[in-house]
């Protein structure tokens, strides 16, 4: 396939009839666009609809989320990962205020420009919202376009990505882009699925798909394997004195900057030297009991767990860098990484 004018039709025809009701296609104002596509990078639909409503009726625009505290922010994000990703919506929606009065620009190139809005995010926005004519190539339509015209060409190569994207924007049309770009994401969502096999049946390219027609759909997209994560192993304190239990906030740089944690340490320590280290913070503990391990994948690291609850004496002092929270009050007002849920599960046990 030379060009790709052939999936135009088939595809906004199947649009119509089968895109998912969404609430931010119902509504596809510039800023709910935008939140939708930032928290649907690495995480579900489904997954994000709760967050998404909440996100809107707390922060309704973009105003808010520029004025915004930190931690209402992360508590927001709580249990979506990748925290950055809205740290740099909160920087971007500083810069709408500053520069375009809390609006969103309907101009591509002022898009692409904000903090985190790559040129995915920026054809979405761009082409959702304003109806502008630009793709949005993301994973799933990376898959589609390599499906259909059997290409093994690698798509974590930057260069592949941009040449896809030039023949999206070669067909593109210009009265319903932003359909256009939803339809061949949500194509690559319900029906060119990765992981598994591929619905053909229900597929309104499969006439036209190059990977059908020579049944290597399987095969495709052709991508270099991710690099291996590195494994990290951590002992995770459960620090308990009377209805109270221990947080610590993170350095503002790194994995999981500025989130709140339970106490740990690099390393598996064993319960003897666990009580060591609690003595060594100033404390005195009463009881010790092991916990069962964990596990947390990150994208570039994976956590392999170690957790102990420790029962202590009410401190006199804190110890540096901690400080004690009561049990039933650290849901609501701390966000803690879902890399600690093994653990702060044992908030809700006596002890
Ligand atoms: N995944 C990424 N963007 C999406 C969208 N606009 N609709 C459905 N799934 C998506």
């Amino acid at each position: 396939m030379g060009e790709l004018k052939e999936i135009v039709n088939p595809l906004l025809k199947w649009y119509d009839g089968h895109a998912r009701v969404l609430p931010w296609r119902e509504n596809p104002a510039p800023y709910r666009v935008w939140v939708s596509e930032i928290m649907l990078q690495q995480t579900r639909v489904e997954a994000v609809k709760p967050y998404f409503e909440r996100f809107m009726r707390e922060l309704p625009a973009i105003r808010d989320l520029a004025e915004a505290s930190e931690d209402r922010l992360l508590k927001l994000w709580e249990g979506l990962g990748y925290y950055n990703r809205v740290r740099n919506m909160q920087k971007a929606a500083e810069k709408l205020m500053e520069k375009f009065g809390g609006e969103m620009p309907p101009d591509f190139d002022e898009i692409l420009k904000l903090p985190g809005i790559g040129s995915y995010t920026a054809g979405a926005i761009a082409s959702i919202a304003f109806g502008i004519a630009r793709p949005a190539v993301d994973g799933n339509v990376l898959r589609v376009l390599s499906r259909v015209q059997k290409s093994y060409e690698d798509i974590m190569k930057q260069s592949v990505r941009r040449k896809m994207e030039e023949q999206v924007q070669a067909v593109i049309p210009k009265d319903r882009a932003g359909d256009f770009n939803q339809s061949l994401i949500e194509l690559g969502a319900i029906v060119c699925v990765p992981g598994g096999a591929p619905k053909c049946g229900e597929c309104p390219l499969k006439g036209l798909c190059r990977a059908h027609k020579d049944g290597v759909e399987l095969e495709l997209p052709r991508k270099t394997p991710p690099k291996k994560r590195k494994i990290e192993d951590r002992t995770v304190l459960v620090l308990i004195s009377e209805n109270k239990a221990a947080l610590k906030k993170r350095p503002s740089k790194g994995l999981l900057a500025g989130l709140y944690e339970l106490p740990n340490l690099e390393g598996f320590y064993d319960s003897g030297a666990v009580l060591e280290y609690v003595k060594n913070l100033g404390l005195s503990p009463i009881r010790i009991q092991p916990l069962p391990e964990a596990k947390h994948i990150f994208s570039h690291i994976e956590w392999h767990m170690a957790g102990y609850m420790v029962k202590i004496e009410e401190p006199e002092q804190e110890p540096e860098g901690c400080f004690f929270v009561e049990k039933e009050q650290m849901e609501e007002r701390f966000s803690i990484p879902a890399a600690f849920a093994a653990y702060t599960e044992y908030f809700k046990h006596r002890f």
